[in-house]
């Protein structure tokens, strides 16, 4: 693939953060501006989908107009528009679907749908315009992608070639953290709830299950989510008070044991050069730590800043899109349920 030299628009809104960044050549960050609903969301406990796709409405125009004031840079400077595709929430993603369509229209710039999921990858291949590159991932390469929506274990052979290689069969490693943080009372999102609880807690204190599922690279996080509720059921029925920090710590040690022991394995399978792990639980510290001490091969994790959802990654995509000369005609539609292969 000839790489061209582009300044790319990314757009994402596919859950409850509304982004727009400036990213030129698929990894200099130029600009990078999200707004989340978190706190709108948490007094539900979770994501009140037609609440979120509102809030994308009032926030867009301004975060799209934000990411190019801090590129320094007008719309007629930009190459193309990509905006998240799917997968997500039809309601939010069709709100960030409706700007990049109207841009890419006004403009006469291409516009380049994303999936959300290959976003998450590209994000290993992003750096800040004021810091030195570092070495792009190799292929063949394996992908870790933990979210709220997914966890799965992709081969990515070269540039948007993917194989799937399995997923999760219930609960997403992040909905689990979700859960389970719900289940001790922590507030949403319970992912760095459950991080910072098991911070003062025993990891050893509750031994619950790692469901290796062996002979498939399927995860499947429901047994250890019904071992902590049981535990917690067990322990109140003797009316004493939780040990909430034990527990978030013992569980975090099970899904996270669990999502570095297949990954290596996969990549140990594939015979892949190097690792990506990406999407919101790559933010967890335990995970970062564990999949860097025991991994031979080079592992990619981006900051966290990018390792949540946000749209530099999906203008980073994009630009290997554009350099394929892959645009997406003006009828598209958002995919909610779209897999990357
Ligand atoms: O990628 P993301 O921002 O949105 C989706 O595409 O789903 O991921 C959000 C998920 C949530 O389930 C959240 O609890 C989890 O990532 N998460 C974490 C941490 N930070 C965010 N999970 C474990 N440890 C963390 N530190
Ligand atoms: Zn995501």
């Amino acid at each position: 693939m000839t790489l061209p030299t582009a300044r790319i628009l990314g757009i994402e809104s596919s859950c409850d953060e509304t982004a727009a960044a400036v990213v030129n050549d698929g990894r200099e960050i130029h600009s990078n501006v999200v707004a989340s609903q978190m706190e709108l969301h948490a007094q539900y406990g979770g994501v009140f989908p037609e609440l979120a796709s509102r809030e994308h409405v009032k926030a867009i125009y301004a975060i799209v107009e934000q990411a190019l004031i801090q590129s320094h840079l007008n719309i007629e400077d930009i190459d193309a528009i990509a905006v998240t595709q799917g997968p997500g929430l039809a309601g939010s993603l069709i709100v960030g679907m409706n700007m990049a369509k109207g841009l890419a229209l006004a403009t006469g710039k291409p516009l380049l749908g994303v999936n959300h999921l290959e976003g998450h990858i590209y994000s290993a291949w992003l750096y800040p315009a004021n810091a030195s590159p570092h070495q792009p991932p190799r292929f063949p390469l394996l992908a870790l992608l933990v979210s709220g929506g997914h966890s799965e274990l992709v081969l990515v052979k070269d540039h948007l070639v993917y194989e799937r290689l399995g997923g999760t069969l219930d609960d997403a490693a992040g909905e689990a953290f979700d859960k389970v943080a719900r289940l001790l009372g922590l507030p949403y999102p319970g992912g760095p709830s459950i991080q910072k609880a098991s911070l003062n807690g025993k990891a050893t204190a509750f031994v619950f299950p790692r469901a290796l599922m062996e002979g498939t690279w399927d995860f499947s996080f429901s047994g250890v989510k019904t071992a902590v509720l049981r535990t917690v059921e067990s322990i109140q029925s003797e009316a004493h008070s939780l040990p909430v920090e034990d527990l978030a710590a013992s569980f975090q040690a099970a899904v996270v044991d669990v999502l570095v022991e297949k990954t290596l394995m996969a990549a140990d399978e594939f015979q892949v050069k190097e690792i990506i792990v990406a999407g919101g639980v790559s933010a967890n510290k335990r995970l970062r730590e564990k999949m860097l001490s025991e991994s031979k091969l080079p592992v990619h994790i981006p900051p966290l800043s990018l390792c949540t959802d946000n749209a530099a990654m999906i203008a980073g995509a994009g630009y290997y899109h554009y350099a394929q000369g892959d645009y997406s005609p003006f009828d598209i539609d958002v995919l909610p349920t779209w897999p990357l292969s």
